[in-house]
């Protein structure tokens, strides 16, 4: 690979690097590769702090060591990074430079990478959700964890679950002994607004708290983490607030009731018995203690040190008198993705110490990108993510250019060898929204033996998909300011809790 741009880098070149890093995550988009490690080479000292995006894409490679040397190679054949004007030009001169000799299978990252800002897995077959568990320390969900679910609720565990879609928790027992008792329980999720419109992979833990919501009959807090948007990008706090409203629509169309859920902006919350408990965290977490979780350096803006604690406090039913009274201890279920699984590690311990509970969370796997499960789908690139503002033609479009197949290159091999389901990003997806078992099962058995075509397969996702969003966007529209001010407003809900 060749790097053809002046060295050092300039000023002005790395205020362009900046801009660009902005919506950025990798040179690339949104996976890391070759031209991340030798844009990083080129730099002699880290760059200033004050150029935020830089220097955090800078401490980000960084962290990777030598690793970064194993980042896949450029996809494309040449990067040019053409920001204000400046051009850094980035070209692949030859496979065999890149991997060491012609035909050596291309290295990878030796771990999966998975926190609050930065997925991606070490492999092309996605995330080794087992090893996280062993890693993060939480239990799977495993079938006498289903069984229980079933004999308490009453209910199938939704497919979510069956199909180890949710697949760790924490403590989710103790809710399942609560409910035994005839007891309540809160739930609790959230959203950051960084964009008008939210994709497919947002709505998975939404979908799973609705009906969780719809099961056990129980109150719902929604944090829309607004402050958390204009501490980490190059946003108005303002526009961060308005697009916390716009998602409220988002999530309100999911179907949640109305008189038992609560959906708050940090922004115009903030105060009160909210910010007492917010103090109370602060006071009892060290910089070092976030530091180590979340990588929070010396340069990192003093909001973000503070922020945890914001993303801690909804887990306390203290922290919302108007809705739980003088009840302090009444115990939170979180469903969300593993990626904000760390905010809740943080929870979990200093909970006790301010005499709270700790929550319990139900954890999600990623709604892969388009391109595979190597990363998750993410706003940060369009053609990796369906949103939800997306029109029938658009999400046709995506699913036929876009969506990684598993399918033979020609149709010849691919009736003789079947195509690979552990791969095909449509039969991902297809285990995510086809509730139809027997179905599922049906196009599970022919892809993989070649009666099913890649095209084939595709029509009956986007079929899905159209409809699901059509539904979305109807129900959406009926969602008016004046219905999202009712969700928003600091209220009692309609729920009675026994004596606890
Ligand atoms: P945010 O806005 O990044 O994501 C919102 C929710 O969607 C999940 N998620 C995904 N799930 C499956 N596949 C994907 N590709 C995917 N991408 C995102 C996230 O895990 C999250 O559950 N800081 C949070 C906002 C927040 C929050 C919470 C989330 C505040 N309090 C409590 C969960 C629970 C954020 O920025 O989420």
């Amino acid at each position: 690979m060749v790097v053809s741009s002046r060295m050092p880098i300039s000023r002005e070149e790395e205020e362009a690097l900046n801009d660009y890093f902005l919506d950025n995550s990798y040179v690339e988009g949104f996976v890391t590769s070759q031209a991340d490690a030798t844009l990083f080479d080129l730099f002699i000292v880290t760059p200033s702090q004050d150029l935020y995006n830089l220097h955090r894409w800078y401490k980000h490679i960084a962290s990777f060591g030598s690793d970064r040397l194993k980042f896949p190679s450029l996809k494309r054949n040449c990067v040019t990074l053409s920001v204000n004007g400046i051009k850094l030009k980035m070209v692949n001169k030859n496979e065999e430079e890149i991997n060491g000799q012609e035909g050596v299978e291309q290295q990878q990252l030796s771990e999966d990478i998975v926190d609050p800002w930065n997925v991606q897995a070490s492999s092309n077959k996605g995330i080794d959700y087992d090893k996280l568990i062993d890693r993060f320390g939480s239990s799977r969900i495993d079938d006498a964890l289903l069984e229980r679910f079933e004999k308490i609720t009453n209910q199938k565990p939704h497919h979510f679950m069956r199909r180890g879609i949710f697949f760790s928790h924490r403590e989710m027992h103790k809710i399942l002994n609560f409910v035994e008792a005839g007891k309540k329980f809160f739930l609790y999720t959230g959203r950051g607004p960084s964009s008008e419109s939210m994709h497919l992979g947002h709505l998975i833990p939404f979908i799973m708290t609705k009906w969780l919501q719809d099961v056990f009959d129980v109150p719902l807090v929604i944090q829309l983490t607004d402050d958390e948007k204009y501490l980490w990008k190059d946003l108005k706090l303002e526009h961060c607030n308005k697009l916390a409203y716009e998602n409220a629509k988002d999530i309100i169309s999911v179907g949640f009731d109305i008189n038992k859920t609560f959906i708050f902006s940090d922004v115009d919350l903030m105060g009160g018995a909210f910010y007492k408990n917010v103090l109370k965290v602060q006071k009892h977490v060290t910089f070092n203690q976030v530091r180590g979780i979340f990588g929070f350096d010396e340069s990192s803006n003093i909001g973000k040190i503070m922020f945890p604690a914001i993303q801690a406090v909804p887990c306390f039913s203290s922290s919302f008198p108007f809705i739980f009274g003088e009840k302090k201890d009444i115990p939170c279920l979180i469903p969300c993705a593993i990626d904000q699984d760390p905010y809740f590690r943080m929870t979990r311990d200093v909970a006790p110490r301010l005499g709270f509970q700790k929550p319990a969370l139900l954890h999600s796997t990623f709604f892969p990108a388009l391109q595979g499960a190597m990363s998750k789908m993410s706003s940060s690139d369009e053609n990796s993510s369906i949103f939800l503002t997306d029109t029938a033609n658009q999400i046709k479009k995506k699913i036929n250019k876009y969506a990684f197949s598993g399918g033979k290159d020609t149709l010849e091999e691919h009736r003789e060898k079947g195509g690979d389901c552990e791969v095909d990003v449509s039969y991902m997806y297809l285990r995510f929204f086809l509730e139809d078992e027997i179905r599922l099962e049906e196009i599970h058995q022919q892809y993989s033996s070649g009666a099913m075509l890649t095209g084939e397969l595709k029509n009956e996702l986007i079929q899905i998909l159209q409809k699901m969003i059509f539904d979305h966007q109807a129900r959406r529209k009926a969602v008016t300011d004046d219905i999202v001010k009712q969700y928003m407003t600091p209220r009692p809900l309609n729920f009675s809790i026994r004596k606890q």
